[in-house]
């Protein structure tokens, strides 16, 4: 069942401790966009890091790309995003609200005197549904004319298809081989929501991977298995992680087979990647409308073919909300709510915290001393401010996993207590070794 109390936990969090904001919220907001604060920055980037070197600097086989975001207009048309990225719409006259047709507040047949507007409960002044498509348009130049319009991309993998012989070129790479990009996409969405799982403005870990025509399902089953591998490797909880195979009817334009990977957010199942065997539909429409060969050369078997693409694509914005979600939890210490994000310690926006016990007695001055050597190494955070078990709450909140405490025998013996953030143990660690300490720790969750 849907819990959304949860959910209003989870938003009010990031607002109050400075992951993610609304954007413009001063004017009063703009419809879901989002922006990324202080946290909410550092664990998008450890997401998209973590994407990136499994993908790119792991493996031989793929290469790196940053493609434009605004691209040929025919790049749209070949894709069949300008014909088919669209979204059946109602309108209502009265209140001028949009509607997705499938929206189940909507009583009644759309287009007839008896539907009525879920806003201003008016009869009668729903429209039929018509087509609307989802991409941004703008316009290219200082003239506001039909020929100037160019889209912002509604998806990165085109920037990937456009650039491949380029790539394949430059890398000498050979078929099978991938491209990975991540990068931003803008989708007009009409009915986004849930903080940011659907929004307008999002960004995309895409890996085209290109393979010999016959040899797609074979490699479209590898990539399930090692997409998947990754989000466990994220530390989320199995059980709500599942696949969702589309149905035909479900399959996209450029799909011959797709599967979702779906989490158990607090709204309920939904998509957080997919992976798409796109056979050689998108490089076969590229040939066609731009008129250059795509094909490939195989030298060893002497043989041209169009490669089969088997795509990955995930939200990168959707699996940081999904870290955040899965990460949140209360519990009651010694009477009280004590709040924790319980990130995995590599995806953690702050890796330790450095706390002198009192302001006085030459402890601010080797904590700073401390704070500045961790830092070489780790995000740290630095907090002199409030009793010590507040400043432990304040670090659980953030989700930082180690708080290096500097007290009395930190001047005398030159150890800290360590303060784990999920068991709340304390460990008395040497000051020479807690550089190593904290790595260690960091490796160890990543290898479990
Ligand atoms: N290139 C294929 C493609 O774009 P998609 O299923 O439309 O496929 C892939 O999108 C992923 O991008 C989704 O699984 C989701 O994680 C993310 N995504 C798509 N639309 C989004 C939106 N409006 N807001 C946030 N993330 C979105």
């Amino acid at each position: 069942m849907a819990d959304t109390t949860l959910m209003d936990k989870l938003v009010s969090l990031c607002k109050r401790r400075g992951f993610i904001f609304q954007s413009s919220e001063i004017y009063g907001g703009l419809g879901s966009v989002w922006d990324y604060g202080p946290l909410g920055v550092e664990l998008k980037r450890n997401v998209k890091d973590r994407w990136w070197n499994s993908m790119v600097h792991a493996r031989d086989d793929i290469e790196g790309l940053d493609a434009a975001i605004l691209m040929h207009p025919k790049v749209w048309e070949a894709s069949g995003h300008v014909s088919g990225f669209s979204d059946p719409l109602i309108d209502c006259r009265q209140c001028k609200n949009r509607f997705r047709a499938d929206d189940p507040r909507i009583k009644g047949t759309p287009g007839q005197p008896d539907a009525q507007c879920p806003v201003c409960g008016t009869r009668g002044s729903l429209t039929e549904p018509r087509m609307f498509n989802l991409m941004f348009k703008t316009f290219m130049g200082p003239v506001e004319e039909s020929a100037a319009v160019i889209y912002l991309r509604p998806e990165t993998a085109q920037g990937i298809y456009v650039n491949y012989l380029n790539v394949l070129q430059g890398s000498r790479q050979r078929v099978p081989f991938g491209i990975a990009q991540i990068g931003k996409a803008f989708r007009n969405e009409i009915t986004p929501g849930n903080f940011i799982f659907r929004t307008r403005e999002f960004e995309q870990m895409e890996m085209q991977f290109f393979v010999k025509p016959g040899t797609d399902t074979e490699w479209f089953e590898r990539w399930r298995e090692i997409r998947m591998g990754w989000h466990h490797a994220l530390g989320l909880t199995p059980a709500r992680l599942r696949w969702h195979q589309h149905a035909g009817n479900e399959l996209a334009h450029y799909a011959r087979a797709a599967y979702d990977i779906e989490y158990e957010f607090p709204f309920g199942w939904n998509e957080i990647e997919g992976i798409h065997n796109r056979g050689d539909f998108d490089l076969g429409r590229h040939q066609e409308y731009s008129g250059k060969k795509l094909e490939y050369f195989d030298q060893a078997a002497n043989e041209r073919y169009l490669p089969n693409v088997v795509e990955t694509s995930a939200g990168a914005d959707r699996v940081t909300l999904t870290v955040l979600a899965d990460a949140y939890r209360e519990e009651t210490v010694e009477g009280e709510t004590r709040v924790v994000l319980g990130f995995h310690p590599a995806l953690a926006p702050i890796k330790a915290a450095v706390l002198p016990l009192v302001k006085k007695d030459g402890m601010p001055e080797l904590a700073t001393e401390v704070y500045h050597g961790l830092r070489r190494e780790f995000t740290c955070f630095y907090d002199d401010s409030g009793a010590i078990g507040r400043r432990y709450r304040r670090m659980d909140e953030a989700g930082t996993p180690f708080s290096v405490t500097i007290d009395g025998e930190t001047l005398t013996a030159r150890t800290v207590t360590v303060r784990h953030r999920d068991s709340m143990q304390q460990d008395r660690v040497a000051l020479d070794q807690l550089a190593a300490f904290v790595r260690d720790r960091i490796r160890a969750t990543d290898a479990a």
